[in-house]
């Protein structure tokens, strides 16, 4: 019988090809160092945990509005607030939504027609592409150069086209550990407006910063005529199995994506809106807990591979990855990272998984105990220099 082309001709993720290996050759009895996969390594704050059983037990398991619970979508915007410094309406401009890759999903969906243009800036999160392509448009990867992947106004005017209608960013930023400037970002912001084209910004790893600032795109007032901001609950709080996340943007974008919502998922999971909300309340926890963990695993990652020859490390300013070149960039990564699954037991991500400009790296997870990650490294290190 029939199926979809547009389906059809969707490749599957390459980090669900490693894990699935990686969980065979465990099977077998083999160990196994999970460096692939973007899940932070802790549990969610107990008082979430509470909440949801809280939820549960009270019978608060019912649809709810489309849109999220009040409650939860006022508790967004006065962390916005505190963090970004905008202003955003909790009734209007704020849609609590099932996920980050959702929210993505349906903002694109509510604002392209088949055949418009989305600027990827590459290497960039495996997910973008698909769904662009899933709305019927088409991407155009704008190639940054590595190690610092950096993104400017005039690269990105090179790359736009009369049906440029979407430039995606997303700092920080998976795979690359980059974040964007206030500068990069306003620019951005302001060629997009000139150019009458949205962008939509990924913040989605903006409480994993280390020592650079780190900027939202609804600093900028700007937002409120072209921004579309996605985040969520997945990365800060290791909310990922929740499926919570929302969307900020004005309310004819968020009245769209809302008429998505109602025929598609409804609303986001019940129980996970109450855990979120005291997700929220108790942010410092989770904040706690990252500046227990994050500094260190990076410092072990600077630590064995910062010296090795022939590699390059891009610099890991945010997010939970090391992005690192093999060689001149010529390297094969897809077979380099079967070898090494294959050989020493290390479940990494190649970098082509992230689009072009990702070939000839590796990236690695950094949601691994510390102890469980320097081993890992070592033997990664070892293998690397043998080659
Ligand atoms: C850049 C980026 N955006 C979004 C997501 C997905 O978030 P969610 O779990 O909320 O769908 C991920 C997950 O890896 C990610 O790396």
């Amino acid at each position: 019988m029939y199926l979809s082309d547009l389906v059809t001709a969707l490749e599957g993720s390459a980090t669900a090809e490693i894990f699935a290996e990686a969980k065979k050759l465990e099977k077998l009895g083999k160990k196994v160092y999970h460096l692939e996969i973007g899940q932070p390594d802790f549990l969610p704050p107990q008082p979430v945990l509470d909440a949801i059983c809280e939820a549960t037990k009270t019978g608060k398991t019912t649809y709810t509005p489309s849109r999220g619970v009040i409650e939860l979508r006022e508790e967004i915007s006065s962390y916005l607030l505190d963090t970004t410094g905008a202003t955003v309406d909790p009734e209007k401009e704020i849609i609590a939504i099932t996920g980050a890759k959702h929210g993505l999903f349906s903002s694109m969906f509510s604002v392209l027609n088949p055949g418009d243009e989305v600027l990827l800036p590459n290497p960039c999160w495996v997910s973008y592409e698909a769904i662009v392509k899933s709305v019927r448009a088409k991407p155009i990867f704008i190639d940054l150069e590595s190690p610092h992947f950096d993104l400017d106004a005039n690269l990105i005017h090179e790359h736009v086209s009369t049906n440029t209608k979407v430039i995606v960013i997303n700092s920080p930023n998976n795979p690359t550990g980059t974040i964007y400037s206030q500068k990069q970002l306003h620019e951005t912001l302001k060629l997009a407006k000139d150019l009458g084209i949205y962008v939509m910004s990924d913040e989605i790893y903006s409480e994993y910063v280390f020592d650079d600032p780190w900027t939202s795109l609804l600093s900028f007032p700007e937002w409120r005529e072209v921004g579309i901001v996605v985040h969520g609950f997945s990365k800060t709080f290791s909310m990922t199995g929740l499926r919570l996340a929302w969307v900020a943007a004005n309310s004819r974008i968020i009245d769209q994506i809302n008429k998505v919502i109602q025929f598609t998922t409804s609303c986001p999971p019940s129980i996970s809106q109450w855990g979120g909300i005291v997700a929220l309340k108790n942010i410092e926890l989770a904040r706690e807990q990252i500046a227990r963990t994050m500094p260190d695993r990076i410092s072990a990652v600077l630590e064995i591979l910062g010296d090795l020859q022939g590699i390059q490390l891009a610099p890991i300013e945010g997010a939970m990855y090391a992005f690192l070149r093999i060689g001149d960039g010529n390297v094969d990564d897809v077979d380099l990272a079967k070898q090494l699954l294959a050989k020493e037991g290390i479940a990494i991500t190649p970098g082509s998984a992230f689009g072009p400009a990702g070939k000839g790296h590796l990236r690695i997870s950094l949601g691994v105990r510390l102890e469980e990650l320097k081993v890992a490294l070592r033997k990664l290190r070892n293998f690397l220099s043998s080659m």
